[in-house]
This record gives structure tokens, sequence and C-alpha cells, in this order.
């Protein structure tokens, strides 16, 4: 009897777990791209592509003195040590804010048409409501050179840094911090409006809003799940009204969000625990995005950890989509173990970057398949790259995510630019100055960059897209 009974059972239980695997399973995930193939098919990008860079104020200009960042790289976490990296601070950085002519001129020396930079807000708005026009002076200089120098300017309002005065009121914490960010954006918009076409509202909601308020990498430093999930909601709520707000002043701009898309899959593809766990990181961390930008819904839920939902009145507030694309990941959910999350990391040292992510650019076709589900509308690869000091593996990086993105337009996805992060060297956050992602390398003594022999790869594509 007991023999019957597993005879039945055991077959039944492995359809059902077999059936909730193949269920669960990210569809498109084997993906196996020959890139000697790859290279040997022609150059798809079209005539108006572009072709640029990227940057972000608080990263290369120097004297950010009056945001979240600045009051960060001095304090210390709870066991008395600094928050960055051997206490570094950002300084004046690549002293972009004074250097930005010679800086442009780098552009134009990697044959470069387009550069994506954000406007530093506790620059432009010290105060509450008070407005420096000499600040906003500044950045409009910063968009007329680029454009003397046929550079197309693309505009990101918010790059992870907040005014104290912002901060202090409890930043996007705030019911009301959409409006109090619109008041910025109108403002600038209202300055740069009639010289700029492309801008980014928001550049990473997940980063932001779980660097700094769950992984605690990031100022605040707070580690809530659910605090970070209700971040995210507003700082959704805070791109539409950004978009609303630059299309009122300037109808014919093009306005979208940054996204970053990581790949998450499961450390064992066998382990059905792993595969749901892997596809719930995806549907909350990208396409919740990609959804409340579609269809005006955000829906973020991680059993028992965190739980918000949002229904925006209004829905299809982008123009573009901006997918920022590194890496993959490996998560490991382990219910009964002391440390409940995990990273596996079993990725051969050759190709790690000096951030230890994985170099895998079959992930970009990944990424952009996600989000081309959603919507047809034009996408910009606003932010790839690799921190490579030794530039033994930039070329390489390059030129594979290159042909990647040759692919995805050949197969008719809607792909309008790509911007490698970074133009040069600059503050890596939390990391400070050692990881070095710069198609220039810069020498922070002196100021000098110095092109990279890796970067010239991406000059070398460019030329030869437009033979
Ligand atoms: C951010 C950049 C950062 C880069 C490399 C992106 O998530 O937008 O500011 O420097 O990743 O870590």
């Amino acid at each position: 009897m007991n023999m019957l009974f597993l005879l039945l059972i055991i077959p039944v239980l492995a359809i059902i777990y077999f059936g909730l695997l193949f269920w669960y399973r990210e569809r498109g995930t084997k993906i196996s791209l020959d890139f000697n193939r790859l290279k040997d098919t022609p150059l798809y990008f079209s005539k108006d592509f572009l072709w640029g860079s990227a940057t972000s104020s608080h990263q290369v200009e120097g004297n950010c003195k009056n945001n979240n960042w600045f009051q960060f790289e001095s304090a210390v976490d709870e066991k008395g040590h600094p928050r960055i990296s051997n206490g570094q601070k950002a300084g004046i950085a690549c002293d972009h804010w004074n250097r930005y002519k010679e800086d442009i001129q780098l552009m134009k020396a990697v044959v470069l048409n387009a550069y994506r930079f954000s406007v530093e807000w506790s620059k432009i708005e010290p105060k509450p409501g008070e407005f420096d026009e000499a600040a906003l002076d500044h950045y409009e200089q910063v968009v007329d050179e680029l454009r003397t120098n046929g550079i197309e300017p693309m505009i990101t309002l918010h790059h992870f840094t907040n005014p104290i005065w912002f901060e202090e009121q409890g930043a996007f914490l705030q019911e009301d911090s959409p409006e109090i960010f619109a008041r910025f954006v109108e403002c600038v918009a209202g300055r740069l409006g009639s010289k700029v076409k492309l801008w980014c509202t928001i550049n990473e909601p997940t980063a932001y809003a779980f660097g700094g308020y769950f992984i605690g990498l990031f100022p605040p430093a707070q580690k809530n799940l659910q605090t970070a999930a209700i971040i995210m909601r507003n700082l959704l709520r805070a791109h539409t009204a950004a978009y609303t707000t630059i299309k009122k002043i300037q109808p014919q701009a093009h306005v979208g969000l940054v996204v970053v898309m990581m790949i998450y899959d499961p450390p064992n593809r066998w382990n059905l625990l792993d595969v749901v766990f892997s596809r719930l990181l995806s549907r909350n961390m990208s396409d919740s995005q990609i959804r409340y930008l579609t269809e005006g819904l955000f829906k973020y839920s991680i059993p028992r950890l965190a739980s918000v939902s949002y229904k925006s009145d209004v829905r299809d507030t982008f123009d573009f989509i901006g997918v920022n694309y590194y890496t993959r990941f490996f998560w490991k959910l382990r219910p009964f173990g002391k440390r409940k999350l995990d990273i596996v990391r079993n990725t051969p040292p050759e190709k790690l970057t000096d951030m230890e992510w994985e170099i895998y650019p079959e992930g970009l076709y990944r990424v952009l398949k996600l989000a081309t589900r959603y919507t047809s509308k034009p996408i910009y690869i606003t932010e790839n790259g690799i921190a490579d000091d030794s530039d033994t593996k930039r070329a390489k990086f390059i030129e594979d995510h290159l042909l990647v993105l040759n692919k995805a337009i050949t197969d008719g996805m809607n792909i309008r630019g790509y911007f490698y992060w970074s133009l040069m060297d600059n503050f890596e956050w939390a990391h400070g100055f050692e990881k070095r992602f710069g198609l220039y390398h810069v020498d922070y003594n002196t100021q000098k960059r110095t092109l990279r022999k890796g970067s010239r790869k991406y000059l070398e594509i460019i030329q030869k897209s437009q033979e």
C-alpha cells in the first residue's frame, strides 16, 4: 500500500516541481550568441544614432558641498568606519565644472556626438524655492558649448544627490516630494528647455532606493525593504511630475526615465526556490518600473518583507526608456539561514570587472528583450561600461556589448543611442576614486586626462558604423 502510494505520489510531485520550474523560468534566459558570427554582421546603426558618454554632477564636477553625499562622505557607520572606502571625499573630483570646455574636446577627439550629464540640484536650488542664476548660467554655457561642437546634450535632472535641505525634510519619503522636485525641474526646463531636447528625469530609482534605504551603501544608510519600496514609488511619481512639467514648457522635448536593468539569474537552474526568487527580483526591480511607465501601475511585493502598490491617474508618461546595463547577479534566498540573502559568486576572475561584476554582454540583449515586451518606444542605453584599471578588458567589453546592440537593432528593436559610462574616471560613490570606468584615465594630482588604449575600440566602431 505504502509502496503503491509512493509510486503514485513521486511522479505527481515531480510533475508539479518541474511544471512550476518551467513556468517560473524567465523566457529567453538561454541565449547563446556567437560573437565571431556577430563580428561578421554589418553594422546597422543609423546615421543619427547617438554615440555618447555619460557622467553625473557629484562624480565629476567638484565642489558639491551642499548635498547629501557631501554630508555622507564625512559620516561613519555603526562601527565607526568611514562610509566611503578609505574615507575618501569627492572634493574637486575631476574639476569638470571648470574644465568642461577641455572635456568637450575630449569627446570630440573620440568622435562622440552626444553627452549625458546631470545638473546638480543643490547648486541650482541651494535653499527651498531660491534659485541660483549663476549655476543656471553655467549649465546653459555647457549646453551652448556642446551644441557649438556638434554634441547633443542629454540632461539628467536627478542623479542620486539631494540638496541638504531636501534631505533634512525627509527627501523622497515625503508625500509631496514629487511636487518639490517638479518645482526645481520647472526652473531648469524654463531656462534650458529651448536648447535641450533630451531629458532624463530620475537616474535609477532602484539604485537610489535600495542603495540608500535597504543595503545602506548610499545616504541615508537605512536598512528597511518596505521603506525602499515606498521611496521607489515616490521616485516614479516624481518622474511623472517632472515629465508633465517639462512637456508643458517644451512639448517637443523627449523625456524619459533611466532604469538600471540587471539580469537576475538563479544560482542553480534546477532549484525551484532559486528560480522563483530570481523571477521575483526581476519583476520587482525591472519590470515594475517599465509597467509603471506603460500602464501607470506600480507593484512591489516580496512576501512578508515589502508590499507597495500604486496606481497613477496618468499613464504613458515617457517618450523613451533609458536603460543602464552592467551585469548579472545570482542572488540566493536562504529562508532558514543566518544570512537570508546572499550573492553567489562563481565567475572566473578573467570575466570579472574591478567592481567584481560579471562581464555578460548577452545580458544586454536580454534586458532589451524585456523592455521591448512592454513598449516599442525608443530606447537609449544611457549607461554601460567597465571599471578596469589595468585596461586589459575594456576593448573587448565595448566591442561585445556593441555587437549585441547591433544584433538587437537588426532584430527590430528601437534603439536610438549608446552612452558609455563614463567619459573619464570619477568618484565612484561608496568606492571612492579607486574604480576606474573612464574612456579617459584621470590623474587626480594633476587633473591630466589620457585616452586609454582600450577606449580606441569605441572610436573604431563608431567610425566603422558611419562608413
Ligand atoms: C550609476 C553611476 C555609477 C555607475 C557605476 C550607475 O548605477 O548611475 O553613477 O557610477 O553605475 O557603478
